[in-house]
């Protein structure tokens, strides 16, 4: 059987793919996979998945690889073997407010999608605050009051920036990272151990 390697579907994809063209692999399916979440191509089973899902997927050993945000291995702390980085996927994780907003004397309301995250931040400042899980669009929650500011990753910043959003603090950085599921590692090892260091290569010469 061919290795098995879950994908973060949406802005990972097509970068994972301008860095798998450069490795020395058959690339044309995923080129024109469409809408399709299952790809095989000569050497790789792949398929796609949202970022915590790929995390889960690999965890159960459903597949033996899995290319994540680092964000979203700090947030959900997955049990997998978390390899190296991978040279895409480059953001920041930031607090961010409506452009000349005044926080408020009581407690402050954060949402975010990394709770555990946006916890940890504020643990550290000995700030207590309320988070409220949003599952995505989270710029919306300060311009519709739902929230006082957030807490998500900023890539280019053209989001916040079409939002009327501003950056307050930038706290952590991320890149996408190479994931393992732990036995699989050992019983495949001789199928895997070769991929993964091709993935090493190709992340070295990026
Ligand atoms: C992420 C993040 C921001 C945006 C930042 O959302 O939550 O909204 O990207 O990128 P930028 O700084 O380059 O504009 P994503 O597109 O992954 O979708 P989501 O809103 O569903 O999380």
């Amino acid at each position: 059987m061919k290795p098995v390697i879950a994908l973060t579907k949406g802005r990972l994809e097509k970068q994972f793919l301008n860095f798998f063209e450069t490795l020395d692999y058959e690339t044309e399916p995923l080129v024109n996979k469409g809408r399709k979440l299952q790809v095989e191509t000569e050497q790789f089973s792949f398929f796609f998945a949202k970022g915590p899902d790929v995390t889960t997927y690999v965890e159960n050993g459903i597949a033996d690889l899995g290319v994540v945000g680092g964000d979203i291995l700090l947030e959900h702390e997955p049990d997998v073997f978390n390899l190296f980085p991978l040279p895409f996927g480059k953001c920041r994780m930031a607090l961010a407010t409506k452009a000349g907003y005044e926080w408020p004397d009581h407690k402050k309301r954060i949402a975010s999608t990394f709770t555990n995250i946006t916890n940890e931040y504020y643990r550290e400042k000995g700030e207590s605050v309320d988070i409220i899980k949003l599952e995505g669009s989270v710029e919306l929650a300060p311009i519709l009051g739902l929230a006082d500011g957030i807490v998500d990753i900023v890539e280019t910043g053209t989001t916040l920036k079409e939002n009327g959003l501003v950056v307050q603090d930038e706290f952590l950085s991320f890149s996408a990272r190479l994931i393992a599921n732990r036995s699989n590692l050992k019983i495949k090892r001789n199928q895997l151990v070769p991929v993964i260091e091709s993935f090493k290569k190709g992340a070295n010469q990026a």
